[in-house]
């Protein structure tokens, strides 16, 4: 059994015990590890997101909840029964295309920024009202260190995440003078279904999971998950070089 003196573990228990935070792309790689730990940190209620169909979640305390984050009515009626009682919005859902922009369809780079830029957008337009209402609440949204520097091997989602970025900077400005928190989070590659095909190295979800609730109660504005943080470093030295690096890449 957990006390307060057990450390971090515990500290991280008694802020987060009571709320109800929300997820979308909850049966995804990164969504299942976020889910189990705001379970652990003893979260009043969890609701998951899925985009279609019916999911089961091991932890008792979530609700699902299918919305296609893409759809305006459906994310309308959502935040009307769910907006009241939300105070941690976790903007996770997100689609990689992994293409290139010349010879890919571009319906593939249009996908991308309507799940990844407008569907985050919609949610947020959606909720915030009620958070605004309240005088609180918490919004983190999931991006990635491609929100920085471009893969070209990936080069429309990092476009797509890019724009996530300077949404989450300029509604930082915008609404955190109502008493809401907004939260970015840049991890490097991740070990999901999202980089099934990719033999790079990668991290595990559960590390991006602990690590954006150790960042939400340290009260950061980015967290750079594991070594997005180096590479981040390594970018604002020389953005150049970088550049240069993962174009070389491509070949
Ligand atoms: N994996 C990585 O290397 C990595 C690195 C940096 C950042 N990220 C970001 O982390 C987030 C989670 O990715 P992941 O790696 O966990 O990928 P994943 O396993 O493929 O999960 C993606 C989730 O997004 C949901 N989703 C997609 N379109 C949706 C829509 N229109 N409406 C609602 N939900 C939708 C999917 O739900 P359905 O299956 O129900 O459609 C799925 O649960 C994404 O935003 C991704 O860009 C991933």
């Amino acid at each position: 059994m957990q006390t307060h003196s057990e450390g971090p573990v515990a500290i991280s228990r008694s802020r987060l015990a009571g709320k109800h935070v929300l997820i979308t792309g909850a049966t995804g790689g990164i969504g299942r590890a976020l889910v189990a730990a705001f379970s652990d940190a003893q979260a009043r209620t969890i609701t998951g997101v899925v985009s279609k169909g019916d999911a089961r979640f091991a932890e008792g305390i979530v609700r699902p909840e299918t919305l296609d984050i893409t759809d305006e009515d459906a994310v309308a009626a959502a935040a009307g029964r769910l907006g009241p009682d939300v105070d941690i919005l976790i903007n996770n859902a997100g689609v990689n295309g992994n293409a290139r922009f010349v010879g890919t369809e571009e319906d593939v780079a249009r996908h991308e920024m309507e799940v990844n830029y407008f569907g985050t957008l919609r949610m947020i337009r959606a909720f915030v009202p009620f958070m605004q209402r309240r005088g609180s609440g918490t919004i983190v949204n999931i991006m990635s260190i491609g929100s920085h520097m471009c893969y070209p091997t990936m080069g429309s989602y990092c476009a797509s995440k890019a724009a996530l970025h300077a949404l989450t900077q300029a509604l930082r400005a915008e609404i955190s003078r109502f008493g809401i928190k907004i939260v970015g989070v840049f991890p490097p590659a991740v070990d999901t279904q999202m980089t099934s095909h990719l033999s790079i190295p990668k991290i595990p979800p559960a590390q991006v999971a602990a690590e954006v609730v150790t960042g939400i109660l340290e009260g950061r504005d980015d967290i750079f998950v594991g070594e997005a943080s180096k590479l981040y470093d390594e970018f604002r030295r020389d953005p150049k070089l970088v550049e240069q690096k993962l174009a070389a890449r491509i070949a």
